[in-house]
Parts: C-alpha cells; structure tokens; sequence
C-alpha cells in the first residue's frame, strides 16, 4: 500500500488565499503588513531563501524590506538597525536570517528584536512563552507541519510522536507544539543509540535531522504519518529529504515528499506570522513582558 502525500504546494496554496483576505483588509484600512529581513554575509542558501520570502510577500501584499550587510560587519551595527525596526510603525515583523557569522552572539541578536515582532518566535520570551501554552508567535516550521497535519485531520490528541532533531529552529518547537496538542512525544537525535526502536513506536514521525535519507523503510511503523523536514541536496544535485521517500511511501500511512513538502510551508507561516503582527499593531494590542 502506497502512503497518502501530503502535498505541501497545495496546502501552502490554500493558506495564502485564506490570510490573503486577512491582509487586504488590513491594507484597506491603510495598514499594510510590513516584513524587515536582515541577512549577513553571502551564504548562498540564505539568500535564495531570503529571496524568495520577498517575493512570497509581494504575492500575498506584504511590503517587505531587506538590510543586507557584509559578513565582516559589526554586531553593534545589526543591533542598531534591529533598534530602529523595532521602532519602525511600517515594519510588524522583523527576521534575521540565521546562520549568522561566528563572531555574532546569536542569542544578542535574536532577543534584541521586539517580542511583539519577532515573526520567527526564537526570542526567549516567546520561547517560553510556547512552552507554557501561550504562544506570541509559532516558529514556522513546525508551525507548518502541524498546519499540514490538521488539514489532513490527522489526530495528534493521544498518539505517541516521535521528533527526531532538536534544533532551536525546529525540534524542540515542534515537540512543544504537539505537547500542547495532547501528543505523548518522544524526542530524539540522528545520535540516539538504537534509533530504530524509537521511530518504530510512532504513530507519527516527524524528521528533523539533516542527514539524507537517515530514515528507512525498516525504522517506520505500518500506517505511521511521516513528516519530513530535511532538505539535502546530493552530490548529484538533486534534492531529497531525511526520509528514504521511495521506500518509506510503501509502509507509511501519510508521507511528505522533498521538495513540494514541508518547505513551501515554512515560508506561508511566516506570512500568516507577519499578518497576525500587524493585525495586533492596528488592534492596538501590544505582546510585552510585564516586568
Ligand atoms: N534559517 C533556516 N531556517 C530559518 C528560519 O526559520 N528562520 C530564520 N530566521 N533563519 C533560518
């Protein structure tokens, strides 16, 4: 039996249209949503991303901005920059593309943004904030997949899932998020001692890693959904997952493929992310820790 794809283009698709309504009406009432990205130095995965979220806002009537500096740029300059978007009232939603160069404290830069824009949800405050059950912003990625996974009715309320990654970015947020949801939640890394007899319990398997097709056919339970986050791209050029997709489809009840899968995804929250800001600015609402 061949796994239910979870299509990440058309899910991506209908999520716009549906924040696409929400972001006219805010332009209408002359409050465009406003993005600021600020990238560093010349790594060339970032740039295409961050290029691409431009355009992403410039389809859904985002105005977006993007202050590039040099990767030998001093930090002192970033944090004046960040102080002047967390002032800006056309900016609601500010985001620095990570990974920064070495001599950045990433942790200075990341809670110097203002938690009522901080689109990513990696300051501390919201990650905090996330853990508790009162999330500010949900990181976008696993913001996605749990997006992907409602959309299909996919129950989480009760399943074991298995989070394999725990990076910042994505593992620790997404097993919070299906914590939140009632999951019994298992994390682990591409380091766990026999991984194979972790995976194999998961009623859902989400895969965070990095590390191409990691996850095969032998480590995936009959009938388990199968969410993969990595994207690798092989000496041959071609892109794929942390997932052995060809081989997983024939075991897994749902699967996600790479690419069309959980990418197209990560940048639609941070649209649906954006929006909510400025919704919360004209509303007046403001997200402050209180002391
Ligand atoms: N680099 C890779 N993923 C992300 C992300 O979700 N946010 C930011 N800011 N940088 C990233």
């Amino acid at each position: 039996m061949n796994a239910q794809i979870i299509n990440g283009i058309e899910i991506a698709r209908l999520v716009r249209a549906e924040w696409k309504l929400r972001a006219d009406r805010l332009i209408q009432l002359g409050v465009p949503p406003g993005l600021a990205v600020i990238i560093i130095g010349d790594n060339p995965a970032s740039s295409i991303y961050v290029r691409n979220k431009v355009k992403a806002c410039t389809e859904i009537g985002i105005y977006s901005e993007v202050h590039s500096f040099p990767e030998d740029v001093e930090q002192s300059e970033v944090l004046d920059c960040i102080q002047e978007l967390n002032e800006s009232s056309r900016v609601h939603g500010i985001l620095v593309q990570l990974p920064l160069p070495a001599h950045f404290e990433n942790n200075r830069i990341i809670t110097s943004i203002a938690i009522e824009k901080d689109v990513d949800g990696f300051h501390f405050f919201n990650v905090g904030a996330l853990v508790t059950g009162n999330a500010v912003f949900l990181p976008c990625t696993p913001y996605g997949v749990m997006t992907m996974l409602m959309r299909h009715h996919i129950p989480i309320e009760g399943q074991h899932v298995v989070v394999v990654g725990r990076s910042n970015i994505v593992g620790k947020p997404m097993a919070f998020m299906l914590l939140e949801q009632g999951a019994t939640v298992t994390i682990c890394t591409s380091k766990t001692r026999d991984l194979a007899q972790f995976t194999k319990n998961a009623d859902i398997l989400v895969v965070a890693t990095g590390k191409a097709r990691m996850i095969t056919a032998e480590m995936v339970k009959p009938g388990a959904v199968v969410i993969d986050v990595g994207i690798n791209r092989l000496t041959n050029g071609k892109l794929c997952g942390d997932v052995d997709y060809e081989a997983v489809k024939t075991i897994a009840g749902y699967i996600t493929p790479v690419p069309g899968g959980v990418g197209p995804m990560t940048i639609t929250m941070l649209l649906c992310n954006t929006i909510l800001a400025a919704e919360r600015a004209q509303a007046g609402i403001r997200m402050v820790a209180t002391n």
